[in-house]
């Protein structure tokens, strides 16, 4: 027999860094939660890549298996998605200033899409995992995407699933006018909140005014 690929040791530390990640992801909304604020988490997902799809990325990259750890950076994967496209850009702030881990890449298909419609942004990480051997670096892909981002994105993987990666051209086309509709359904998102942020603004100028300085404004801060 060659050598074999040890799997469940290879993917011990993945395992580790995607379930304290989930926690301290979702701790960011807890935070935001505990002070009534809005939270730019809305939820948080996480999972390890099946062993069965790292060796079909390796094989279709060509990628020797003594490498999948340098060159398969979604290994440890999390999503973190947001109601609003705005709240994205908390997220990666809140993300580029923390100590735990170092951002290694990032790739904006918000900015730019991808040709099939998908919008998200993504960011590698380079996260240590505490193993009794020592500090282990792994590579972790977080996807941050809205919740309309994330609804297209997985009816997409779906069809590309069950077409095995060739969508007949028709379905093509409507999964871009989806995308479309995806995208402007967070702009009018965007302008709703930023309605209620302004009715905010001139409401708190009239307490402030008329300084009877109650707490009823801060429903609307959230
Ligand atoms: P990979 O070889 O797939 O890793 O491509 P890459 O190295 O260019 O990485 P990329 O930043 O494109 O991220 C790939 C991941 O993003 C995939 O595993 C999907 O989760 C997601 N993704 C990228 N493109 C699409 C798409 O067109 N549709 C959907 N549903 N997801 C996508
Ligand atoms: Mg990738």
């Amino acid at each position: 027999m060659k050598h074999m690929l040890d799997w469940e040791t290879l993917l011990a530390p993945y395992k580790q860094a995607v379930d304290e990640l989930k926690v301290k992801f979702k701790g960011i909304r807890e935070q935001y939660q505990k002070s009534s604020r809005h939270s730019p988490v809305e939820f948080v997902t996480a999972r390890v890549k099946p062993i069965k799809s790292i060796l079909n990325k390796a094989k279709q990259k060509n990628i020797p298996l003594e490498k999948i750890e340098e060159e398969i950076q979604d290994i440890a994967g999390l999503r973190i998605m947001c109601q609003f496209t705005d709240d994205i850009n908390k997220v990666i702030e809140l993300l580029r200033n923390r100590k735990d881990f170092e951002i290694v890449e990032e790739r904006d298909y918000i900015t730019n899409k991808k040709p099939s419609g998908y919008r998200s942004y993504h960011l590698v990480l380079k996260y240590p995992v505490q193993m009794l051997e020592g500090e282990k670096p792994i590579l972790v892909e977080v996807q941050i995407r809205t919740l309309a981002m994330n609804f297209w994105a997985t009816i997409e993987h779906s069809l590309n699933y069950k077409y095995q990666g060739k969508i007949p051209g028709d379905i093509q086309s409507r999964l871009q006018r989806a995308a479309e509709a995806a995208f402007r359904l967070d702009e009018e998102m965007a302008q709703i909140k930023g309605e209620v942020k302004e009715a905010l603004v001139v409401f708190q100028d009239r307490t402030d005014k008329g300084n009877n300085g109650s707490n009823e404004t801060s429903i609307l801060k959230r």
